[in-house]
């Protein structure tokens, strides 16, 4: 261990990231210590924190060398409890072959041409989001707590329709995937993972008693789809009769997670950005062509999903460094699309960035992000409807931040959203 050259910063502790993005610390270890161990609080082994984009791609690409299924994908070291790891694992935490069995069974429907049949429903539901949170502006616009008010919404109501749920189950179904996916923040966790005893849920994914409750749904809801089938993707799974009730209840659960929060965060992000940024939101409002490449940058600049975790499984090297069969490897998102090696002005949102080779949905492999095109769907309709209303955005109170260092979530983002 003494000759493993040792993070001169903390980039773990949910408490950094409830204050702020340690930015610095990433560009610091970007620049010194590209490839650094990080040891861990509490029995944790540690792990090599991954910070460079070219590494990480390299990492997500090499799936034989960095297993997912090992370990798992979380700073959890779900080697050391064989049970919890079957009893929690979906097609996130499975290596090929079987990982591309697992996957094969939804994506027809996430691929981008049938995501695109989904365009009417989402400009639908945004139109309405939106109509609803300005509902009673007056001249002066209206002040709205938009994470709240306008970006949970749409993702909720989106996968939702893919998946099935009826619209009526949404705010329940959605309130315990936050509880879930936010384990280690008491706004919102039952049991937070850091702080409390969380053994007793050791066999639940982030070990939140929240997903039982999300597992009796899965359960309930297929039974539904059993009896009365429809078009949507739990008819599809259970007509195809695949899955292990376990199997079904923790994919369901990983897409309800996976379908929503961190969409959710793109759309904060992007909207803070867009208020601290009235120019670029002019520029685009007078450049309508930039769309796509906004939508890419502002998925970019959210960087929602922090970081994700690999396990090496034979002796091997990143960028030089000598790392171990059995190692942690984790690769920082956020640090990788910022880095100034293959974004320039990297801190800067740039509506026009071009190229804007991001890695917000993973560096390649086979687990890039299943979801990308239904996120992009959404990011541009919001974005859409901006410049359709000449919405102008400002921050009118305090913005605060999840404790999460998996999640960049905003928890609260006061707006004063005035129609042009
Ligand atoms: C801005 C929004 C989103 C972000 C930032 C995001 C990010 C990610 C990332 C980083 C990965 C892992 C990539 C890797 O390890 O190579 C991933 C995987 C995944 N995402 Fe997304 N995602 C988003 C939206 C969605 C949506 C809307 C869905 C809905 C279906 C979704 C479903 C999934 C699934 C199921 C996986 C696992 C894929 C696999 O293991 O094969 N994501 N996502």
């Amino acid at each position: 261990m003494s000759a493993k050259p040792l993070s001169p910063v903390d980039v773990c502790s949910h408490d950094v990231y409830e204050q702020g993005l340690p930015h610095e610390a990433f560009a610091r270890l970007r620049r010194e210590m590209p490839v650094a161990w990080h040891d861990e609080p509490g029995d944790n082994a540690g792990f090599w924190a991954v910070t460079r984009w070219a590494d990480l791609v390299a990492v997500h690409r090499d799936h034989e060398t960095f297993s997912s299924q090992v370990g798992g994908t979380e700073l959890e070291e779900l080697e050391r409890d064989p049970e919890a790891r079957e009893a929690r694992r979906t097609m996130l935490e499975t290596d090929p072959p079987e990982h591309t069995r697992l996957r094969r069974m939804v994506s027809r429907n996430f691929t981008r041409r049938s995501i695109d049949r989904w365009t009417d429903d989402a400009r639908e539901i945004m139109a309405r989001v939106l109509n609803e949170a300005l509902h009673g502006a007056n001249g002066a616009g209206a002040e709205v707590e938009f994470v709240s008010a306008v970006a949970r919404g749409l993702p909720i109501l989106m996968i939702s329709r893919i998946l099935g749920v009826p619209e009526g189950d949404t705010a329940g179904l959605f309130e315990w995937a936050d509880r879930i996916i936010y384990h280690a923040d008491p706004d919102y966790s039952e049991a937070v993972f850091d702080k409390e005893d969380t053994d007793p849920y050791r066999l639940l994914p982030f070990r939140s008693p929240a997903s039982e409750r999300v597992f009796a749904y899965a359960q309930q809801l297929a039974d539904t789809k059993r009896r009365h089938p429809a078009d949507d993707v739990v008819s599809l799974l259970v007509a195809a009769d695949e899955l292990s009730p376990q199997n079904f209840n923790t994919l369901f659960l990983l897409l309800v997670i996976a379908g929503n929060e961190t969409t959710r965060h793109a759309l904060n992000h992007g909207a803070l950005a867009l208020a601290e940024r009235p120019d670029e939101l002019a520029r685009l409002r007078t450049d309508p062509d930039l769309l796509t490449a906004a939508v890419e940058e502002v998925l970019r600049y959210a960087s929602p999903q922090i970081h994700f975790r690999r396990t090496a499984v034979a002796d091997t090297e990143i960028a030089g460094v000598p790392v171990a069969a059995g190692d942690k490897v984790v690769t920082w998102y956020l640090s990788a699309n910022y880095d100034e090696e293959v974004f320039p002005d990297p801190y800067t949102l740039d509506l026009g960035r071009d190229p804007n080779r991001h890695v917000t949905f993973g560096g390649g492999g086979p687990h890039f992000c299943l979801g990308s095109w239904l996120a992009r769907l959404e990011v541009r309709v919001f974005l859409e409807e901006l410049l359709g209303r000449n919405l102008h955005l400002e921050v009118c109170g305090e913005v605060t931040r999840v404790r999460s260092n998996f999640i960049n979530g905003l928890k609260r983002l006061p707006l004063r959203l005035t129609p042009g």
